[in-house]
């Protein structure tokens, strides 16, 4: 059975990445696993509140019940993303029976998004869920910066946000969170911005971004802990492959692979195959194209 924290540590050290793909939609499980154990790959099942609130996976234990279906020990692991402080819609959010629930239901690793709060309010935040991760003998996630794009007011246009480099991770917080939170893993804002969430803008095509990969290196080396890249959906390519040479070590991708569910399924349950084939196909093209990581199985375990 692999484990979160060593999987993740691997792909930092051989300079690759563990994508963990999101999971707004029960019947997303089985492709995205088939895709993943087809290519030899090695990848992140994972769910975020707002996909259970705003979206159709229902709750975090029903995601976890359809991934011990078609689990694979060798290639998948099972990630609880974004459980919000402050959520998209700015209502505090209760987040501690949230997590707990999670590892009681067997998620094997989870992220806490305490990024809307002050940096000593996040320290703390991260901190005790740290804590409760640690005692549960899994790793936490946490987010320092702004990865824009899940809010639900107006949007700022992509080149402003790189532009101004609004929100993006500053380097001496990231020094003191680090050693102060006690996190595993770190979401940085370099860049990358979420693709939207709010109904009215779920189905757009997200503008292609960009990263800072100089302060991609500066952050790893100030940090010397696994970066996280949110909002992996729809990032300049080059830009991608250069990012996890700098040290990001989990990937987050979701509209990319939601989209293509949505779109094959045209609003027809009865469609649910072949959308069930479009996930599959998506995940299969992330993984040979956008991220060229086929056969990390062998490489991290068996090479
Ligand atoms: P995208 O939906 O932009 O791929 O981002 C996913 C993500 O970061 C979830 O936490």
């Amino acid at each position: 059975m692999l484990e979160a924290k060593d999987a993740v540590k691997r792909a930092k050290e051989h300079g690759t990445v563990i994508p963990a793909y999101n999971i707004p939609y029960l019947p997303m499980v089985k492709p995205v696993i088939q895709a993943v154990v087809d290519m030899n790959s090695i990848a992140m099942i994972q769910v975020a509140r707002v996909e259970w609130e705003k979206f159709g996976s229902q709750s975090l234990e029903a995601v976890a019940e359809e991934y011990k279906k078609y689990m694979d020990p060798k290639h998948t692991l099972l990630h609880l993303d974004h459980v919000p402080v402050i959520d998209e819609d700015m209502k505090e959010v209760d987040y501690m029976p949230i997590i707990e629930r999670a590892i009681k239901a067997g998620f094997q690793s989870v992220m806490i998004d305490a990024s809307r709060l002050d940096l000593e309010g996040n320290i703390k935040a991260t901190k005790q869920v740290a804590s409760a991760a640690h005692a549960a003998g899994i790793p936490c996630e946490s987010e320092l910066g702004a990865v824009m794009g899940h809010e639900s007011g107006p949007r700022i246009p992509y080149e402003e946000i790189f532009a101004t480099k609004k929100g993006f991770t500053d380097l001496e917080e990231a020094k003191k969170f680090v050693k102060e939170s006690d996190c595993d893993w770190l979401s940085v804002a370099v860049g990358s911005i979420h693709g939207a969430v709010a109904e009215n803008l779920r189905n757009q095509k997200k503008p292609e971004a960009r990263l800072d990969i100089d302060h991609i290196k500066a952050l790893s080396a100030a940090t010397n802990i696994p970066l996280v890249l949110h909002g992996g959906s729809g990032i300049n390519k080059e830009c991608i492959r250069e990012g996890i040479k700098a040290g990001i070590a989990k990937i987050n991708v979701g509209t990319e692979i939601r989209q293509a569910y949505e779109s094959a399924l045209l609003g027809d349950e009865k469609n649910v195959e072949a959308a069930q084939k479009a996930v599959y196909d998506k995940v299969c093209e992330v993984i040979t194209d956008m991220l060229c990581i086929k056969d990390t199985r062998s490489l991290l375990y068996e090479g």
